[in-house]
């Protein structure tokens, strides 16, 4: 069977393998009788799937024991709210720093300040190329609760190429990352990290699931207005079941983690595998556009992201074009996002080197024609 090659930044493509396994599954779920959907998340059946996903995504991603691993909802624009609710109240100021690049991290920082004092240590948002300022000129709060960055920002296509160290910085407040556009495509430092979120729709599952990692250490720092089904504490104690989880979307999330793993199996590196390949996909797509002229990328190159390329030719009308002509040739949900324009490719893990391939083919054949 022939599917396009969807390069959404989310809800975005899946595995192939994945789709079909849950499709064989869908209305007998391994000789239970129900499909997952019908199942109680209380069932022996259910926990066994819901455990299994989560012990897969701890291997895959080596996350220490001392973290916990929460299947939450309202997507990462609640944990916008959930995190200061959380941990805003560590400090006696209740003021935590946040480093803007791009549209998220603004975002971030602007729900936190209903619950707080909301700081901007750094900004490099609206220079042209998009960069991340240097962590030794952010302007960190003597006393913060936390420090918060987007690790990767899914619109501007700016990421993090390594996570900074804040003890090196001088301050010993914990790192909030919100990795929702590349959990899981790289490895991850957890000695650098306090909490991370990521809404699961990218490069995990379907929408409506919500992983959160937190350092145990963390766990306990709620302002009393925070929901109980909000609350860390209480998710963590109740295995993310203190209320229904998104069950299906957990199913899904653990077929895909089972698909990583399969997917590195054959070598010791795990995740460092899966990044590899990103590295080759997108170092394809970023070579071709440097050299082509015709087509530009306006992230400086230490902090390009390998999941989320905004590209823009120069005459801006030709993009209606190029999109109708690449839905033809099977290349779907290339568009850039509405707030800066152009077009866009993502590269999650479930998009294969051959989608960039012939990617890189259409747009050589466009620009043969129209530069
Ligand atoms: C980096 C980042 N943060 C937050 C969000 C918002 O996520 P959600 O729609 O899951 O609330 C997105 C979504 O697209 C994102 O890419």
């Amino acid at each position: 069977m022939s599917r396009p090659f969807n390069f959404s930044a989310g809800p975005a493509t899946l595995p192939f393998e994945v789709l079909e396994q849950a499709a064989a599954e869908m209305l007998d779920w391994r000789g239970s009788g129900v499909s997952v959907m019908e199942m109680s998340h209380r069932s022996r059946e259910f926990v066994s799937i819901c455990e299994e996903a989560e012990q897969d995504l701890r291997d895959l991603l080596a996350v220490p024991a001392s973290f916990k691993i929460l299947f939450m909802q309202g997507g990462a624009l609640a944990q916008n709210a959930v995190v200061p609710m959380n941990l805003i109240g560590r400090s006696r100021s209740q003021t935590a720093d946040f480093v803007l690049s791009g549209s998220w991290s603004v975002k971030s920082h602007a729900e936190a300040s209903r619950y707080g004092n909301a700081h901007i240590a750094a900004s490099s948002v609206g220079e042209r190329p998009s960069r991340l300022a240097d962590p030794y000129q952010w302007r960190l709060s003597q006393e913060a609760s936390y420090v918060h960055i987007c690790s990767n920002e899914t619109i501007d296509g700016v990421e993090f190429q390594q996570l900074p160290d804040l003890l090196a910085l001088g301050c010993d407040a914990p790192l909030v990352i919100d990795c929702s556009s590349h959990i899981a495509s790289r490895a991850v430092d957890w000695s650098r990290v306090g909490v991370a979120y990521a809404g699961a729709q990218k490069n995990i599952g379907p929408a409506g699931l919500t992983l959160v990692f937190v350092r145990e250490d963390l766990l306990d720092h709620a302002l009393p207005i925070c929901p109980s089904v909000f609350n860390y504490r209480t998710v963590a104690d109740h295995g993310s079941m203190y209320n229904t989880p998104p069950t299906y979307a957990i199913y899904i999330a653990g077929l895909v983690f089972r698909w990583l793993k399969h997917q590195t199996e054959s070598q010791s590196s795990g995740i460092a595998a899966i990044e590899a390949r990103n590295i080759a996909k997108a170092s394809l797509l970023y070579d071709y556009i440097d050299a082509s002229g015709f087509y530009r990328n306006d992230v400086d190159k230490t902090c390009r992201s390998r999941m989320n390329v905004p590209f823009f030719m120069a005459d801006s009308s030709l993009d209606d074009q190029f999109l109708k002509e690449a839905h033809r040739a099977g290349l779907q949900q290339l568009k850039g996002h509405k707030s800066v324009g152009g077009l866009r490719a993502s590269l999650y893990n479930a998009m294969p080197l051959t989608g960039v391939k012939a990617l890189i083919e259409h747009m050589r054949d466009f620009e043969a024609r129209h530069g």
